[in-house]
């Protein structure tokens, strides 16, 4: 990071949010500037009492109306949805760290882009949903988007300086998520605390199931689609369950270029802050000293049919991201709440996606609108 630069981490209070806060107090450079929050207001209030911001958000005026905030003389509060598009658009804001989980994360990451911000991406559901559109806006304002997901950091590095024409294909590694050894008959009753013990990564509930349904690497490998304008036939997936190979990139010569390192969501969110510059941080290191393996076997398809659900929409484009979005995100939060089966995620999904109307060329409106359709149709699936 060259110059001292002010950060407004969107979804503060979550997995990556946190970890991002720990990231930039270690680094010389960096300021945190603005957080935000949606219900998690008395954690948003300690970040906020460590770390003075400037700007604290409070997203959701339901959560904040009954909360107490304490006297924070350092910070502004300001509250509701439309502050986190205002702050995304700030001119003292220089990196817009984009944590918020699902398409909820939406409105602040364009005005971000928008802005010509540059954006640490770590809310891969704006590429999911609206990916051409967003790359193109980020194009026509100059905006900077550093990949935060491990697997896309992994592919950043290991194709800079590379010839678009000299990649073949990139690879994604995934751990597998709990049920990776587990027989369709276990999967099918997969209790939500199950499918919430992820074997390699901590992280929020939402990104935890689509590990275990998989959906996670589907949501990714159309991230990739878009981010590193790569065709769908590029994108392969293969298992690795230690998660210390983040992803490979194979080139037209055979060779391949992977990135490695501890299973910790602090480097890749350390290297979008400092890119193109690196620094020591506090992750943890490989330590060859110590015997350890690297595991790779191809996906399961059968046990795993949501991720046929990602190459199907990576090929399409169109409106069929937008809908798998939301019909992933209302059938995960139906399957929290022990409403549906951990198998039917992917069975709604399915469904809900083969039944839309297909558009090829949408705009973000019709993308925002199909959002809530499908989140209609999702109910309508679990009542039906
Ligand atoms: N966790 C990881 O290791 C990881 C890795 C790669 C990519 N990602 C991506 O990073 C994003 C965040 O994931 P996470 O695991 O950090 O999620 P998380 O732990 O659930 O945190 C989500 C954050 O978003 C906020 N939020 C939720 N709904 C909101 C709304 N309607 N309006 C405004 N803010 C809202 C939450 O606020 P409250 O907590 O205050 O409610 C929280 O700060 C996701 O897109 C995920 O796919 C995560």
């Amino acid at each position: 990071m060259p110059s001292s630069q002010n950060i407004a981490i969107l979804g503060s209070t979550g997995s990556i949010g946190t970890n991002a806060i720990e990231v930039v107090s270690q680094l010389e450079n960096a300021k945190i500037f603005a957080l935000s929050a949606n219900s998690r207001l008395s954690l948003l209030c300690e970040q906020a009492a460590k770390h003075h911001p400037e700007i604290l958000i409070a997203a959701s005026p339901e959560h904040a109306a009954p909360f107490c905030f304490p006297d924070l003389p350092n910070s502004q509060l300001w509250i509701g949805e439309d502050k986190l598009v205002e702050i995304a658009a700030h001119p003292d804001v220089d990196v817009v760290l984009a944590a918020i989980v699902g398409s909820a994360g939406l409105r602040s990451t364009w005005s971000a882009l928008e802005s010509g911000k540059t954006v640490a991406l770590a809310n891969k559901e704006t590429l999911v949903m609206a990916g051409p559109l967003a790359m193109d806006l980020a194009r026509e304002r100059n905006a900077r988007v550093l990949p935060v997901d491990s697997e896309h950091s992994a592919i950043f590095q290991a194709i800079n300086g590379e010839k678009a024409e000299n990649i073949k294909r990139v690879i994604l590694t995934a751990s597998g998520g709990p049920f990776r050894n587990s027989s369709i008959s276990e999967i099918r009753n997969a209790t939500v605390k199950t499918a919430l013990n992820h074997p390699t990564w901590k992280m929020g509930p939402k990104i935890t199931i689509d590990s275990a349904t998989m959906m996670n690497k589907s949501l990714e490998l159309i991230e990739a689609r878009w981010l590193f304008d790569l065709p769908a036939e590029k994108i392969d997936v293969v298992i690795h369950p230690q998660s210390i190979v983040h992803s490979l990139v194979e080139f037209v010569d055979g060779s391949i270029m992977a990135q490695l390192s501890p299973p910790d969501m602090k480097l890749p969110i350390q290297y979008a802050l400092t890119y193109p510059d690196r620094s020591a941080g506090p992750t943890e290191k490989l330590d060859f000293n110590e015997a350890f393996r690297l595991d790779f076997q191809p996906p399961d398809f059968e046990k795993f049919p949501a991720l046929l659900l990602g190459k199907e929409v990576a090929e399409k484009g169109g409106t069929t991201g937008a809908v798998l979005n939301a019909a992933n995100e209302g059938a995960v939060a139906a399957f929290l709440d022990e409403k549906i089966g951990f198998l039917d995620i992917t069975k709604a999904c399915r469904e809900i996606l083969n039944h839309h109307d297909f558009d090829p060329n949408p705009s973000l409106d019709d993308l925002i609108a199909l959002d809530a359709w499908a989140r209609k149709e999702i109910i309508q699936w679990i009542a039906a």
